[in-house]
């Protein structure tokens, strides 16, 4: 049966060939991350994979469906392996790179590979971000909102990277979209690659050994069965913690997000030193701690065996770079400590909801208030459920901006409750809410200038007459007469 296999497809020697391989100076605990990194990526890809059966991405069901898989004793239990999943990957590849930077790993012959691994790192950064937003509560859209803030302060590119990866001036569902898309397919595509490129060039030159001038001296132990041994023990190992913490210590679902609530976000823990830098330099200085210091590093790491050109990897010779990272590493656990610190003190500034209100809390579409003159009006123009609908489309494409009672924000979006722009002429309403508008205009004596989206592409006809005729009589005191489809057809 092998026989028959190997003849076709010389697939039993690959095997023997890639298991059989030396490792210098024997197998070892210490080279157990790399393949622990691996174990966790699958981990991810699969537990994601699942989840993608769940989630639904759009700004109406991006949290509904996440709150879903809250109540969901199984489906809660693959988010959580999600979750801690991802915090094993970032710190195993971080061990991994530590583990190569302390044995000097990364030297002639090994430079690309080294290269390859720094994006790795990189690329596992951008999937936790981009992973971050997608329950789409509160955390999720601040902290992202932040991210995108700083990547337009980019010099150059920035305002247009954080266009396209926010799908417009306003994160709203296609910035969903976006990062889902960017998080279930482009990176992990780009991460297969360099993980194969990365392999590859690992076989070409062998296991770097010990931190030893001439590791190839040295008796040389197998991979197969020795550190096969080890590596399975170890991913194995990572695979209990990471099951148990998912039951021990599940992720946090707040509230769905909304931009009317001032929130303080929070970031990952991975993000923690970057968020403490942020706090060091004052307000004007911020690109100088969110962009240059990090670009500089990344540079610094990313050339790393360019900048350090000695060929001996001894740990005695090579002091000098030794105490630099433990430097870099101590700074940034400093950083991190000092500003989870500084979190924890906002937090019990700002209590939040508990996970159980959360989830007892139905989904905001479906509570969007319904006074009683919803009911009245809806029966004069013959239809409750026309005016249950306007509601349910007033939640999903405008409360995130005009407030889930139409109470606006000052400054920032006009209230729609007690605005007599509203309830007055219904041609001009219903010319805004198609065509969008922007502009300086003045409510109530506040003034506002911002960007109305055009809906007439989003909704049809009857979504648009059933917002406008809710936000007409059901918003604050606003009770003026219901508006049709017809009308919303024949105007423009
Ligand atoms: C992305 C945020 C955003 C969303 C979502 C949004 N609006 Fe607006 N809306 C605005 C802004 C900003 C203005 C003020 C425009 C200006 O300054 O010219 C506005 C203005 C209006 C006005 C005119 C108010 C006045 O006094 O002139 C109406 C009516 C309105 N919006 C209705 C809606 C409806 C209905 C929806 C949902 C279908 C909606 N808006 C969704 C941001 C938004």
């Amino acid at each position: 049966m092998l026989n028959w296999l190997e003849q076709r497809t010389g697939f039993v020697s690959a095997t023997k060939d890639f298991l059989t391989e030396d490792v210098p100076g024997g197998a070892s605990y210490w080279y157990v991350f790399g393949s622990a990194t691996l174990f966790a990526m699958i981990l991810q890809i699969t537990t994601g994979i699942f989840l993608t059966f769940w989630y639904a991405p759009s700004a109406a069901t991006a949290w509904e469906s996440t709150r879903a898989i809250y109540l969901d004793p199984f489906e809660h239990f693959v988010l959580s392996m999600h979750y801690w999943g991802a915090t094993a990957m970032i710190a195993l590849v971080g061990l991994h790179l530590l583990q190569v930077a302390i044995f000097g790993a990364y030297k002639r012959p090994r430079e690309l590979q080294w290269v390859v691994g720094v994006l790795l790192l990189l690329l596992t950064l951008v999937l936790g971000l981009t992973g971050y937003l997608l329950p789409w509560d509160m955390d999720a859209y601040f902290a992202s909102q932040v991210s995108l803030n700083i990547t337009g302060t980019a010099p150059i590119a920035g305002p247009f990277i954080q266009n396209v990866a926010q799908g417009g001036s306003v994160m709203g569902t296609e910035t969903i979209n976006r990062f889902f898309g960017l998080h279930v397919w482009l990176v992990p595509a780009l991460l297969i690659l360099l993980v194969g490129a990365h392999l590859f060039i690992f076989r070409h030159n062998g296991p770097a050994g010990p931190a030893n001038d001439d590791p190839r001296k040295l008796k040389a132990g197998r991979f197969w069965p020795d550190q096969m041994f080890m590596d399975t023990v170890v991913s194995f190992f990572v695979f209990l913690l990471i099951i148990a913490l998912s039951f021990v210590a599940p992720p946090f679902l707040d509230q769905k997000a909304d931009p009317t609530i001032v929130f303080q976000p929070y970031p990952a823990w991975y993000f923690l030193a970057l968020f403490g830098m942020l706090h060091l330099f004052p307000p004007q200085l911020d690109t100088v701690a969110t962009i240059y210091i990090p670009t500089f590093f990344l540079l610094v790491v990313l050339l790393l065996p360019w900048i350090d050109r000695s060929p001996t990897r001894t740990l005695n010779a090579r002091r000098g770079v030794l105490a630099s990272i433990f430097v870099v590493v101590a700074v940034l656990i400093g950083l991190s400590i000092q500003s989870q610190a500084q979190i924890v003190g906002l937090e019990a500034q700002n209590p939040h909801l508990t996970e159980a209100q959360v989830l007892a809390s139905k989904p905001a579409a479906v509570t969007a208030p319904a006074s009683p003159g919803t009911v009245a009006v809806a029966a004069s123009s013959g239809s409750a459920s026309a005016s249950a609908h306007g509601a349910t489309v007033f939640g999903q494409n405008c409360s995130s901006c005009h407030g889930a009672q139409g109470q606006g924000t000052p400054g920032a979006f006009p209230p729609l409750a007690g605005n007599p722009f509203v309830t007055g002429n219904p041609a001009s309403v219903i010319d805004v809410v198609k065509n969008g508008k922007t502009g300086p205009i003045n409510v109530n004596g506040q003034s506002y200038n911002g960007t109305m989206p055009a809906w007439k592409s989003q909704l049809d006809s009857a979504d648009i007459a059933a917002v406008i005729t809710y936000i007409r009589s059901s918003l604050g005191s606003n009770r003026a007469p219901a508006v049709t489809p017809a009308q919303v057809s024949a105007a423009k």
